[in-house]
């Protein structure tokens, strides 16, 4: 905790990854999401930890490492060292990268249960399920096919009709087929326990009432708890590959329990690590002063918003702040597809193109919205060309080559129009409140006015005519002084959104990276270095070896 009372301490995680394939965009769209912010907060000075970690149990792990003839652990430590390969490569600053499937998991999700059950909050109750005889396995929804019991459509999953939208229990399917071996699944009855969700409907309210949580998913939460609140189901029988519930025989706890948990884990493996154990309490205990934000998709704001919040309440934690959700990654318009070449990967993606590209793309989209983002290759190239390269770097490139050969790579110590620097540090309030609101469209719209500004600035003095009199040295030096200045500028407000890129900028101003709040300290009189291409255009023939790898995969 910071031991400053001006900062603020804050604790942000992003959605486990499942431990059971990579990384595509999708997920990348979250993680640049909550990256940017993380790092916004951190360049404020706040004290900001950022977690996350792999989602490691349930049986789709379980049935992927026997289908790759491992062990599940094999499988979910090699999936975790490419998930964290991806998530370096793209500059994603997670303090830490735990996994679900670990001792301090283990320990907060009996914790947790313990304390429910102690409440009265689990109940046993017999329910019938699909069980595959041949697997000896009960069937969730996504494992089993049939017809649809209101409109008669073939082939569809156990829990709703893709075809009439309706949506029903998995044994109410007519003709039922287990996708697992091809065989009639039987019905089976088993004991489950339950989660007493439908005894908390007030304070599921209450806390959807006090929280952060976009007015769009606001709306669809209350649907559902203005209706009727089930009780929720939180074990699966043996075969699992997760924790057993103590106390009862072979029974485990369900995937979606222990996951959010991990993020508890998560922490206070970090604070072990660290030695600052004592301080997970600051953080979790009820009253904590520390702020809680989880980034999740729009498929999983039920868990977040509704399930783990009840969970926390009632065993003796403290609940998040906020929850930010975001919509689904589309490309061209569409779902990814393979045979389109749109499912890319994080690695194809990064195998071709600096991250950096994607992350000022993303940004430029990102609002506080629920609704779809879409990455519009031909756009995305377009617009990443011209505002990044075409407006941002060229200010540096149009103008160092005038202080590197001109004046022995010295700044002026004047500035030319001081009035336009003024103009720039006047908009930092603007630009801080949208990165601070997660408005991060409106920030990269507001930094992009300020680099129109800075090249109209620099077309309108014409440093290459200038230079062509001896008599304008003086001015030429503190035009450019001027024009370097505001490329700092712009280097820091762009910080949290393409930080290596900047990084590259700083070492080329010869600077140490700047805080946000030392932007009005200028650069005067000052030794840069010789100017380096800092980032050269995206090719159109890159994008089609993206989607060419991703049709290959
Ligand atoms: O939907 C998913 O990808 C899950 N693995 C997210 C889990 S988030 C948290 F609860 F762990
Ligand atoms: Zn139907």
């Amino acid at each position: 905790m910071s031991k400053d009372n001006s900062k603020r301490d804050i604790l942000v995680t992003n959605a486990l990854p499942y431990a059971n394939g990579p990384l595509h965009l999708g997920h990348l769209l979250e993680h640049i999401q909550s990256d940017i912010w993380v790092r916004y907060q951190r360049f404020q000075g706040n004290n900001c930890t950022y977690i996350c970690g792999e989602d490691a149990h349930g049986t789709s792990i379980m049935l992927k490492a026997e289908e790759e003839g491992v062990s599940p652990e094999k499988l979910i430590e090699e999936v975790r060292i490419s998930h964290e390969e991806d998530f370096k490569a793209f500059n994603i600053s997670h303090d830490n990268y735990h996994t679900t499937h670990s001792d301090e998991n283990q320990f907060y999700s009996e914790t947790i249960f313990s304390r429910l059950k102690d409440k009265g909050l689990i109940e046993e109750k017999e329910i019938e399920q699909l069980y595959d005889t041949e697997k000896e396995l009960f069937l969730s929804d996504r494992y089993v096919q049939g017809t649809c019991p209101h409109c008669e459509a073939d082939k569809q999953y156990g829990d709703n009709c893709e075809v009439c939208s309706s949506t029903y229990s998995a044994i109410d399917l007519i003709n039922p087929i287990s996708v697992l071996t091809n065989t009639k699944p039987e019905l089976k009855k088993s004991l489950h326990l339950f989660f007493k969700l439908s005894s908390l409907k007030k304070e599921i309210k209450e806390w959807l009432n006090t929280s952060q949580v976009p007015s769009q998913a606001l709306n669809k939460l209350s649907e559902w708890t203005d209706g009727e609140i089930k009780d929720w189901d939180i074990s699966r029988d043996a075969p699992y590959f997760g924790f057993k519930i103590p106390g009862h025989n072979n029974k485990y706890f369900y995937v979606w329990l222990d996951a959010p948990i991990g993020y508890l884990a998560s922490h206070k493996n970090y604070l072990d690590k660290l030695k600052r154990s004592e301080e997970f309490d600051d953080y979790w205990k009820p009253g904590s002063k520390a702020e809680l934000y989880h980034f999740i998709g729009k498929d999983i704001m039920y868990f977040h918003a509704l399930f783990f919040p009840a969970m926390l309440l009632k065993s003796e934690f403290r609940q998040p702040d906020g929850v930010f959700i975001h919509g689904f990654l589309t490309v061209n318009g569409e779902k990814m597809s393979k045979s389109r070449g749109t499912f890319i990967l994080a690695k194809t993606y990064h195998q071709v193109l600096d991250p950096e590209y994607i992350r000022y793309y993303f940004a430029a989209k990102l609002g506080t919205g629920v609704g779809d983002i879409d990455l519009n290759l031909d756009d995305f190239l377009q617009r990443v060309n011209s505002d990044v390269v075409g407006k941002f770097i060229n200010i540096g490139s149009r103008t160092a080559n005038f202080i590197n050969e001109g004046f022995s790579n010295k700044l002026s110590s004047n500035l030319h129009e001081e009035a336009l620097i003024q103009d720039f540090l006047d908009h930092a309030s603007v630009i801080s409140e949208a990165y601070e609101k997660r408005e991060f469209s409106k920030a990269i719209r507001e930094i992009m006015v300020l680099a129109d500004k800075a090249n109209q600035y620099i077309d309108r003095m014409e440093p290459w005519v200038l230079s062509k009199e001896e008599k304008n040295k003086e001015l030429v030096q503190s035009v450019c002084t001027t024009a370097l200045n505001l490329f700092r500028l712009l280097t820091i407000m762009l910080n949290p959104v393409v930080p290596n890129l900047c990084s590259r900028v700083y070492s080329f101003l010869n600077i140490e990276e700047p805080k946000w709040n030392q932007m009005s300290e200028l650069l005067l009189n000052h030794e840069i270095l010789t100017y380096k291409p800092l980032l050269i255009r995206i090719e159109k023939e890159q994008i089609e070896q993206i989607k060419q790898k991703s049709k290959e995969l």
